[in-house]
């Protein structure tokens, strides 16, 4: 079994956490917290050893939290960690735990791939270079947003790569997640530089690609709208639909009036943590015009990257070949029996 730890235990690591206590081929450690907060007693209570760093002992006793230890033991015992940690901080945890105690490590998304703060050359897709990450030391898991666009881009690219000159993506993203107390502000926000580009660079390094990204007041996933262009008349719609009902991870829907129905729909139907862990892409705004052709398609922003993480460790770790990983990720996601339930809901 292989020893796996999880350091951070927010909106990414209580659904890692989730997820991993399910899988037989794992032995979950346990979890860091650095709070002596609610989600401590959370944490507590659903059975996860909690480890916590030296300085806060004498809070967590303080506030009768019990602790199994402390973070540099569950990282000692570990084979390999996941990091969890609020963006930019995986580069600290590197430094000080993961290089000097050589333990391989996965990152999430709000860490760099590139510059004096990369902790990882390789940005995991699990559509696009899942192979490519047997026997790395450090890879980070694709974020979200980048993880849902390379789950749309590499089957247009296997069906019609040499017809498409270019792929302009606008990203209209959620303000906050649903359990942040962040505030969310009536405004619209740009992103000047958004990183969603250079990322997907980073594992289809010859895309013609532009990305434009705005932050919108929802708490309720992403809307990616996509325009591809081709060098001749676009495919048909029924072609399109047909290729990405085969895809791992997307669902198409037709119906559902926004973000909000279907997010509720994966609540009520108490699908864990609220989570569909897909893209849903929207059958009725699928447009084709002479040589363009428009994708929206909604992103499970919290859920999309939980199972794109299990995918990752089986790659990595396991060396499964990636047919078996996806059945297996499947069964402790039960990503078949979401996609049906949606489909049913939204048809
Ligand atoms: N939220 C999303 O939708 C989403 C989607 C895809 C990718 N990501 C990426 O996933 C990562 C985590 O995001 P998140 O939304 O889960 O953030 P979050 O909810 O703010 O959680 C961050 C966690 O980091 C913990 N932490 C604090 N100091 C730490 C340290 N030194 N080392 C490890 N953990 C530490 C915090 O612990 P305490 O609570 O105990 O203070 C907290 O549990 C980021 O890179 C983010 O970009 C997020």
């Amino acid at each position: 079994m292989v020893k796996l730890f999880i350091n951070g235990y927010g909106n990414i690591g209580r659904r890692l956490a989730t997820a991993f206590n399910l899988d037989s081929q794992v032995d979950l450690i346990g979890i860091a917290k650095y709070k002596a907060d609610e989600r401590a007693k959370e944490a507590i209570l659903k059975g996860y050893r909690i480890f916590i760093p030296q300085s806060l002992e004498q809070e967590f006793k303080n506030n009768k939290l019990e602790f199994t230890g402390f973070i540099e033991e569950a990282i000692k015992k570990s084979d390999i960690v996941i990091d969890a940690s609020k963006e930019g901080l995986g580069f600290n945890n590197k430094q000080k735990f993961y290089l000097p105690m050589k333990k391989r490590a996965i990152f999430q998304g709000g860490e760099d791939s590139e510059g004096k703060y990369s902790v990882a050359d390789i940005i995991h897709n699990s559509r696009v270079n899942y192979d490519k990450v047997v026997d790395k030391s450090y890879v980070i898991q694709g974020s979200c947003n980048v993880s849902g666009m390379g789950r749309v881009i590499q089957p247009l690219i296997d069906h019609f790569g040499d017809r498409i000159t270019r792929y302009d993506v606008t990203l209209i993203r959620r303000w906050a997640d649903l359990e942040d107390l962040t505030e969310v502000k009536d405004s619209i926000q740009w992103d000047k530089n958004p990183h969603h580009q250079d990322d997907v660079h980073n594992f289809i390094p010859d895309i013609n690609l532009f990305v434009d990204a705005y932050k919108v007041p929802s708490r309720m996933m992403h809307l990616h709208q996509m325009s591809i262009r081709f060098r001749d008349k676009t495919p048909t719609k029924n072609e399109i639909l047909e290729i990405f009902s085969k895809e791992f991870g997307v669902v198409i829907l037709n119906g559902a009036k926004g973000t909000a129905e279907i997010r509720k729909k994966a609540l009520d139907m108490g699908f864990a943590h609220g989570d569909t862990n897909m893209i849903h892409i929207h059958e009725e705004v699928m447009r084709t015009q002479d040589d363009v052709l428009k994708i929206s398609y909604s992103d499970d922003q919290t859920g999309m990257v939980i199972p794109e993480n299990h995918l990752l460790v089986q790659s990595l770790i396991f060396k499964k070949p990636r047919k078996k990983a996806l059945a297996y990720t499947d069964k402790i996601f039960e990503l078949s029996k979401k996609k049906k339930i949606l489909q049913e809901e939204f048809k």
